[in-house]
């Protein structure tokens, strides 16, 4: 782990995963402040409120903190230019693989990246291209999802690519024994998002906090595609009535594309529009029937709202346990 904190200046290389409208302000400097590495969610956010949020994290934490970009925004050089004025030290590019000249720009600003590596030739193009770090994440976790499995990702990947470049795990953890086991492995830290969503300093609505109080790993559950014309990406989050909401959305969005009443691409941006105002809902309104409550398997875990230096101190405590009984064993 220690390959891991010195590269994100953290005293742990615990990264808080981006989670639109959750990762705000409060929580990324309460991560960070922790010893851990808060990642601002930007989203769909404007140029404008992207600089308003950087600056107010800045004055609630001195320690450092990321930036979540999605490689699809309209701005997203703009969001790069707003990062380099702050002088952002860590950019995490989400979303799919990052355009041309995006990579290159975040460095200029002297910025490291950040790039989700979904496969070992994807994850070695990236460095290639000057990724400075990856993150590979298995479909346990809670939002936007790839088909594989933490477990069978980090097989894959850890052993061919961890031992010379920095690789963060995420998915599916909940507790310090796994972070053991894949530091063990040869990543150099972890990415966890569920365990944080709500923790006390995260102004989720109290609504939203119960329901995940209330499911267990099984509620989690993938969204499903309706049209194989129409690509959407998976998305997972707890069973209710917005998810039969979205299934109503493709039917609808999908009847568009066939009258050629819209293309692609503006299919594609109704669908992750539609994501991005059911999350807000949940989690800022507390509309919990309607609204998308994005989380990931690890859900079963978060049974109380606890302090983030708590839940920290909690993974911590239970991977050195594990790593010292087995230096024993
Ligand atoms: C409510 C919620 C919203 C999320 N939003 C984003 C996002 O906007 N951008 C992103 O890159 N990842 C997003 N994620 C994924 C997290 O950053 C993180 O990688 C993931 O939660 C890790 O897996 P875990 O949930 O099993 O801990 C979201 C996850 C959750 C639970």
């Amino acid at each position: 782990m220690a390959r891991g904190s010195e590269f994100l200046g953290s005293e742990w290389a615990i990264l808080c995963g981006a989670m639109s409208w959750v990762s705000e302000r409060n929580l990324v400097s309460a991560i960070s402040n922790a010893g851990g590495f808060g990642v601002i969610a930007c989203g769909a956010m404007t140029p404008e409120l992207l600089d308003g949020e950087i600056a107010g994290t800045k004055a609630l934490t001195s320690k450092p903190f990321g930036v979540n970009l999605i490689t699809m925004h309209p701005q997203l050089f703009d969001l790069i230019e707003v990062c380099g004025r702050h002088q952002v030290g860590h950019v995490v590019l989400a979303g799919g693989i990052p355009p041309k000249g995006s990579v290159e720009a975040i460095k200029a600003t002297g910025a490291k990246v950040i790039c989700f590596a979904p496969t070992v030739a994807l994850g070695k193009k990236l460095l290639r291209s000057g990724a400075d770090a990856l993150v590979i994440e298995g479909m346990e976790a809670g939002g936007h999802i790839g088909p594989v499995s933490t477990s069978v990702l980090a097989q894959e990947i850890l052993p061919s690519l961890a031992e010379e470049n920095l690789v963060f795990v995420a998915g599916g953890i909940g507790r310090g024994e796994a972070i053991a086991g894949y530091l063990e492995m040869g990543a150099c830290g972890v990415q966890l998002g569920t365990r944080f969503a709500c923790a006390s300093e995260s102004i989720a609505h109290p609504d939203f906090k119960k329901a995940f109080f209330r499911a267990s790993a099984r509620d989690a559950v993938t969204s499903v595609q309706v049209d194989p014309r129409l690509p959407v990406i998976p998305v997972r989050a707890l069973k209710n009535k917005g998810t039969d909401e979205f299934t109503a959305k493709q039917i609808e969005v999908a009847r568009l594309l066939d009258q050629g009443a819209i293309e692609m691409g503006e299919a594609q941006l109704q669908i992750e529009h539609f994501w991005a105002g059911a999350l807000r809902r949940a989690v800022i309104d507390g509309d919990v029937e309607n609204g998308s409550l994005m989380a990931g398997q690890s859900v079963g875990m978060v049974s109380q709202e606890e302090p983030v230096a708590e839940i920290i101190t909690a993974l911590l405590g239970e991977c050195e346990a594990a790593l010292s009984q087995r230096r024993a064993a």
